[in-house]
């Protein structure tokens, strides 16, 4: 491929504070209003950033001038194929600029169907790169995207648990993992581990792990779904170079792009010479009818099938734009909201905050969970939305085994009375958490309010639990507010109001 000076960032910290002022303002659907079930109409404080962020309306404005432009990749004969391949092109430099990734060792390449499709990607093609190692290290903190992929296609798959804070859980447990590297000598492929988790926001010190990772022969992958969007990220060029990263894998709706195009980040001498695992279009040189031959030019070998060229160009725009206001800004900037969250939600009685609190020893990014004591966490989650529009999720954010684990840590402490057995039950019915997550628009007025929701529920659980029925899916429901979303949005009506003005 070829490459283009890669965009350096040259401004203060005060330029990039007030950049980031005037990006995350653009968030598109920060002024939504809906009717609730007081009967006012409430501002939606989107509190959900983690599951999906919103997009900024810079990607936007950027994706509505290329629209015009817009051609199929693969051919650089006519004018808007030649802009869309470069623009697709620099989509590639614009990710591993943004994850500093040497561009001559590292290669960056889009899949489907977000994280999960770029981590199943990695895991199978890891298990063909190095065929004598069959057990990969990760940890109960991950999502299943980072952990199912792995079973699939490797003998062993070991889960390190996280470390015993003084409160609760914290951050992988670095020594469990250098305990597995040394059981599983010689057949270790990869330390696969989430850079910050999805549920506690809990940081994990990946360097480190890589360093160790490395230093017993194995790959160090990093599962940055949740990180891009909040921490910088060094995949090459650090210190001591055992501590870069092999693979990164992240996803383009966590990081205020459109759709979800998958990105893989790798050394590239990793898919270099292996089948690709997907084959079509765009990734041949040349096929017979009994034979082909994949190009050996990477990132087009890993990127068969016409790719999601507006996700990453919206994605390549979303970079760019953090970028120029620096990770460094954004990473601050969270924390203090993110302090400020654990430090509201510390002081009201009647929350259980779920992971270890402290943020000088467990550094936090982007999401926080919680239960409401003694009540369900859809039901907290419902009466969040239909009294507060306040739009968090609740459950087990796919990461059922961290969740449980902190579930039932939190009851035992809760009541010492209860017998083993007792708690397990006890833990299966309120098996789920509540999590609020934010972006680069999320303010500490939001996090107030999420503050003052929650110590009003808390105060009245009671009152608020007569007026909700549960569900046979388990959701509560409002026993007479009731929101119709096709009031506000459908497909259909849009299509027809747009035929009818036009
Ligand atoms: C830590 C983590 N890893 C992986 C994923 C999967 O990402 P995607 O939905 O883009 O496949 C998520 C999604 O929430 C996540 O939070």
């Amino acid at each position: 491929m070829q490459q283009r000076a890669a965009p350096h960032r040259n401004v203060t910290d005060s330029t990039g504070r007030s950049l980031l002022q005037k990006v995350a303002g653009s968030a598109i659907g920060l002024d939504l209003e809906m009717p609730i079930a007081t009967g006012e109409k409430r501002r939606r404080i989107y509190l959900d950033s983690t599951a999906s962020t919103l997009r900024l309306g810079v990607v936007q404005d950027v994706l509505d001038r290329y629209q015009p432009y817009y051609a199929n990749t693969h051919s650089t004969v006519h004018f808007s194929a030649r802009l869309s391949t470069e623009e697709y092109r620099w989509a590639h430099d614009m990710v591993l600029d943004f994850v500093n990734a040497d561009q001559s060792r590292y290669t960056a390449f889009f899949v489907g169907s977000g994280a999960t499709g770029g981590m199943n990607r990695v895991a199978a093609t890891l298990a063909g790169r190095l065929p004598g190692r069959d057990v990969v290290i990760t940890s109960i903190m991950e999502h299943h995207s980072n952990d199912l992929p792995h079973r699939k296609h490797f003998k062993t798959v070991v889960h390190a648990p996280p470390e015993s804070g003084s409160t609760s859980m914290g951050c992988v447990d670095v020594k469990a993992i250098e305990r597995a590297l040394e059981a599983h000598k010689g057949r270790v492929a990869y330390v696969s581990v989430t850079g910050v988790s999805n549920v506690t926001g809990i940081i994990n010190p990946i360097h480190e792990i890589a360093a160790l990772a490395h230093a017993h022969g194995a790959l160090m992958v990093v599962d940055a779904a949740q990180m891009i969007a909040h921490v910088p990220i060094r995949m090459s060029g650090n210190v001591d170079p055992g501590e870069d990263i092999d693979v990164v894998v992240f996803s383009g709706h966590k990081i205020y792009a459109p759709g979800s195009p998958g990105v893989v980040v790798a050394r590239r001498e990793l898919f270099e010479g292996l089948e690709p695992i997907e084959v079509g279009g765009g990734m041949v040189d040349d096929v017979w009818l009994d034979r082909y031959t994949p190009t050996a030019a990477l990132p087009d070998r890993e990127e068969a099938g016409t790719p999601n060229i507006s996700g990453a160009i919206g994605l390549g725009a979303a970079l760019y734009a953090l970028h120029k206001i620096g990770m460094d800004v954004v990473e601050e900037d969270e924390a203090a909201l993110m302090r400020l969250a654990l430090q509201r939600l510390c002081a009201l009685p009647g929350i259980a905050l779920y992971g270890d609190c402290d943020m000088e020893r467990y550094p936090r990014a982007g999401a926080i969970s919680f239960n409401v004591r003694g009540m369900h966490h859809a039901l907290t989650a419902a009466i969040l939305n239909d009294y507060y529009n306040i739009a968090v999720r609740n459950q087990c954010f796919c990461a059922h085994p961290y969740v449980r684990e902190m579930v039932s840590e939190a009851l035992a402490e809760a009541d010492d009375a209860l017998s083993a057995a007792e708690l397990e039950a006890l833990a299966e019915m309120q098996r789920g958490m509540v999590r609020a997550s934010f972006g680069v628009y999320s303010t500490q007025a939001d996090v107030e309010m999420l503050a003052k929701a929650l110590g009003d529920i808390a105060g009245n659980r009671e009152r608020y639990e007569a007026l909700y029925t549960q569900l046979p899916n388990g959701d509560f429901q409002h026993k007479s507010f009731r929101f119709e979303p096709r009031q506000f949005f459908n497909v259909r009506n849009a299509v027809d109001g747009w035929l009818e003005r036009s």
